[in-house]
């Protein structure tokens, strides 16, 4: 399904910047949007500032991922660890979905995003799970760009999962063991329609997973930066693809 689908308008002026080459584009970008406490606390901020003001890179990220031709976007927006931060922060957090898909929503749908989620969203308060619910219901037939938010989303927890439901097929009768290949098991993630991230990026300094997509991004490119999420933007995403376009995959091999 991502094979074909390719940019077919933008509303956006921005033409990708002409170090991108069109043919080597990673297929899915998954973002490890890190730094906004530190942004905020640089300019004698609430830390809530930087989220918010995090909340806008989503959507200039969105839009230049959008305009480039990347097909799969993912975001790790809330992880199961961050639910550990003061009350009152979390709060703040669980209110900007409500916040960015009411301002958001149309210029999405426009483009033809469709909008996904992972994680266990069923823990979530519950005027979040009802603009997770919207959002599905009002982008699922869209065709465009798949862009996930990963809400109350951890790598361990989505790998048992997974294990959970293949033990519960299994003690049903519904699947023989000698069946759980890599690719069968790969089906039980949240994340089984869509292809493993090619590019992950992590910003802020910071040089590790944190729990983000274990098993997806067994063959993923990274690349790091110093810059804080709320000053990433479109001139950093597009460094970042250069970068992994002079790289080359082996997957193990020696091609
Ligand atoms: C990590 O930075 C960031 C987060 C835990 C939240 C990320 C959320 C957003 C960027 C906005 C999400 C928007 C939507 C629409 C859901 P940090 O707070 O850990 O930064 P620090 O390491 O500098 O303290």
């Amino acid at each position: 399904m991502f094979k074909a689908i390719r940019r077919r308008f933008s509303k956006s002026n921005d033409a990708p910047a002409k170090r991108i080459e069109q043919g080597n584009l990673p297929v899915h970008v998954a973002i490890i949007m890190d730094g906004n406490g530190r942004w905020a606390r640089r300019r004698g901020l609430p830390r809530i500032a930087g989220h918010h003001a995090g909340m806008h890179k989503v959507r200039d990220v969105i839009r230049a991922c959008d305009d480039i031709g990347i097909q799969c976007l993912t975001l790790y927006a809330f992880s199961t660890e961050n639910w550990k931060r003061p009350e009152s922060e979390v709060e703040y957090l669980m209110k900007l979905p409500e916040e960015f898909f009411r301002t958001e929503i149309d210029e999405l749908v426009s483009r033809g995003v469709r909008v996904n989620f992972i994680g266990d969203t069923s823990k979530l308060p519950s005027f979040t799970q009802e603009t997770v619910r919207r959002t599905l219901e009002k982008t699922v037939h869209n065709t465009g760009m798949q862009v996930t938010f990963a809400l109350n989303y951890g790598g361990r927890s989505d790998i048992v999962s997974a294990a959970q439901s293949i033990s519960g097929r299994v003690n049903a009768g519904e699947l023989n063991w000698s069946e759980v290949t890599e690719s069968v098991f790969s089906n039980y993630l949240s994340t089984a329609d869509t292809p493993d991230p090619d590019l992950m990026i992590r910003t802020s300094g910071e040089v590790r997973l944190s729990n983000f997509m274990l098993w997806q991004a067994a063959y993923s490119e990274f690349w790091f930066t110093d810059v804080l999420w709320p000053d990433f933007g479109r001139a950093q995403l597009e460094e970042a693809i250069a970068d992994y376009q002079r790289r080359k995959r082996r997957f193990g091999g020696l091609k």
